[in-house]
């Protein structure tokens, strides 16, 4: 657990193992999430350089809730309806949990048609033990969501990260019967789940990060903390876990599952060629084909580039998949600017900063518009700057300022920024 300089408690916390990364090859960086794959990743890209210069600069227009802001609740410019204001487009989400609806259920009405429980649906958070659920956050989420008409996305069924040790209690890779065992509880899981939520979960991260974070490797495996990958012994696992999420909703209304399958994945615009080879063995070799693919967009100020990523939104597009946005924030610092895991320094959060910031999501949404053929919703992974994961990684304890709502609650530049089209 660790604490912020705003109070603020990080929940659940896990494994500070973990980190979140940002490398950079020659000009292209990449975000991973485990820590034990920086050396690996670095050397696979062969690191070299992260364009740390500020870029263009912001010509994007303050508002009452700018760096200096004061206001202490949405003023004008929060007026109109973010997910109004998109509603030609796609949805906008966020990522919550109790705190939010706690503490912003104004904002969350007001700007979002979409909600995503950061860490309530997560197996370790939601199933902590064999055949007991947790379901209390998760509940609130989603009643809160049916009361307000927003949709869900269900996040996510199957993960390396907290995932819980039953789960995998007395499994022996290569052998068959405990191996049974294994797809069992995961089946049980996935129907519990697909029961109680299907009502209200428009979209399901079926599978998040099963792609290896090592250049010449396709998935992630033992070394790279999975222990799906590793009982299994193949990449089989990710197919049940399609399997038994499609015969669950088919299950509770014939032709339900229609596209609601969803890959979660970081670095995409890095790991799109492996992802497609992921959804081709699973459409070609095992007969199923999914829906779509989740961009998380852990970006920074400068990486991924808009060129990149629309290559990467074109790719899945002409294989005939749905693209989701689904974890977007932006980081102010940029750690790997020098090619291997460097800290920055924490930073205040100045006039400029904002005004930088506003330009790289002003320039994100201009994308993402142009694609809404394709992109079918847009999630941003919290609220406001006060309560956000990247206050804890890839450095304990510094804050960050990667979202819409300042610390105080009030719009940033940002904000403003993507409404202004
Ligand atoms: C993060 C949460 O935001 C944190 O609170 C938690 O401690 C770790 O997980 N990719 C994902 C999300 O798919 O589930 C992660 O969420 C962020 C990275």
């Amino acid at each position: 657990m660790m604490a912020t300089r705003r109070g603020v408690t990080q929940q659940k916390l896990q494994g500070l193992a973990v980190a979140w990364l940002w490398i950079v090859a020659g000009g292209a960086t990449l975000t991973g999430c485990d820590s034990g794959a920086v050396t690996a990743m670095a050397a696979a890209a062969g690191a070299s350089n992260v364009g740390g210069s500020p870029g263009a600069g912001g010509n994007a227009t303050a508002t009452s809730g700018s760096a200096s802001g004061g206001a202490s609740n949405a003023g004008t410019a929060a007026s109109d309806s973010l997910a109004q204001k998109y509603a030609d487009y796609f949805p906008i989400g966020a990522a919550v949990g109790n705190w939010h609806v706690d503490n912003l259920s104004d904002v969350l009405k007001q700007d979002f048609n979409h909600l995503t429980c950061e860490n309530a649906m997560k197996i370790q958070d939601i199933h902590p033990v064999e055949g007991s659920f947790s379901w209390a956050e998760a509940d609130r989420v989603a009643d809160f969501a049916r009361q307000n008409g927003m949709k869900l996305t269900g996040h996510t069924l199957l993960w390396h990260r907290q995932a819980p040790d039953w789960m995998f209690a007395g499994v022996t890779a290569g052998d068959a019967a405990s191996l049974e065992t294994l797809k069992g509880r995961l089946k049980a899981h996935i129907e519990a789940m697909v029961d109680r939520y299907a009502d209200v979960v428009d979209n399901w991260d079926v599978v998040n990060e099963a792609i290896s974070d090592t250049a010449a490797k396709q998935y992630r495996d033992g070394s790279e903390q999975s222990r799906w990958f590793e009982l299994f012994g193949s990449e089989e696992y990710i197919y049940w876990a399609y399997k038994f999420a499609k015969d669950a909703l088919e299950e509770s209304a014939a032709g339900s599952s229609a596209g609601k399958l969803y890959y979660n994945e970081y670095v995409v615009t890095t790991k799109a060629d492996k992802i497609l080879k992921l959804l081709a063995w699973l459409k070609d070799d095992k007969g199923l084909k999914i829906d779509g693919v989740g961009f998380q967009s852990h970006e920074n100020m400068t990486w991924p580039s808009t060129t990149d990523l629309q290559v990467a939104i074109d790719k899945f597009k002409t294989a005939g998949y749905k693209v989701k946005i689904s974890e977007l924030d932006i980081t102010v610092y940029s750690d790997y600017s020098m090619g291997s895991f460097m800290a920055s320094p924490a930073l205040p959060f100045s006039a400029e900063l904002e005004a930088k910031q506003a330009k790289r999501f002003a320039d994100l949404f201009a994308l993402y518009r142009k694609n809404k053929d394709v992109v079918t919703s847009v999630t941003f992974w919290g609220v406001s700057d006060d309560n956000t994961w990247l206050d804890n990684e890839p450095v304990a304890g510094r804050d960050d300022f990667p979202l819409l709502y300042n610390d105080q609650h009030a719009p940033k530049a940002a904000r403003a920024a993507i409404m202004a089209f």
